[in-house]
């Protein structure tokens, strides 16, 4: 089933119920974070004026605004500090956002929609659009919609060979 997922970037105009949309975001928030701190906020954005500023804040991807439903994901640095310093406040707020937008993309596609994870924008427009406080971060924006009929192609993946290194890099 996971092995099927891909970034899906045509949507028909079709709403989602806000139930799947709840759904999706319980799935998301499954990912690991460290020390468990879950250092983020999730942005639900269904407003078609909103949808098409933020798509011109990802400079143009006009697919953006296509989707019904935009999560914006929030990192919150702060959380992160608090217990890991600087090593949460700059990296591991990161990799948990991550891990989130991840979990999301992979929540929507177990639920049967297409997502694409989004992060080429304006980070200070986006965090203007949404009103987004400043001790966050807007670190990726999901569009997420019934994928289009059409898309079916496979992306391609470097091969395991590749990816796989046994014990160790060689010398
Ligand atoms: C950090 C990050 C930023 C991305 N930004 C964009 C983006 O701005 N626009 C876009 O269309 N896709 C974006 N993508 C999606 C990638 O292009 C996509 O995951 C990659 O080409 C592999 O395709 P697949 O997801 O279909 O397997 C981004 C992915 C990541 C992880």
């Amino acid at each position: 089933m996971m092995k099927s997922r891909i970034s899906i970037r045509k949507f028909e105009n079709v709403t989602i119920p806000d139930r799947d949309i709840e759904d999706i975001i319980e799935i998301g928030t499954k990912a690991p974070s460290a020390g468990n701190c879950q250092p983020w906020r999730v942005v639900i954005v269904k407003d078609a004026a909103t949808r098409e500023k933020l798509a011109e804040a990802a400079w143009g991807q006009g697919f953006v605004a296509r989707a019904p439903v935009i999560l914006a994901v929030c990192a919150v640095p702060a959380e992160s500090k608090e217990k890991y310093s600087e090593r949460g406040e700059t990296l591991y707020v990161l990799q948990d956002t991550a891990a989130l937008a991840t979990s999301l993309l992979l929540g929507a596609h177990f639920k049967g929609y297409g997502a694409c994870w989004v992060g080429a924008f304006d980070e200070e427009t986006v965090t203007s659009i949404l009103n987004v406080p400043a001790e966050m971060r807007p670190v990726a924006l999901i569009p997420i919609g019934i994928p289009d009929g059409s898309v079916t192609k496979k992306r391609k993946r470097r091969p395991l060979s590749e990816i796989m290194v046994r014990e160790c890099f060689a010398k």
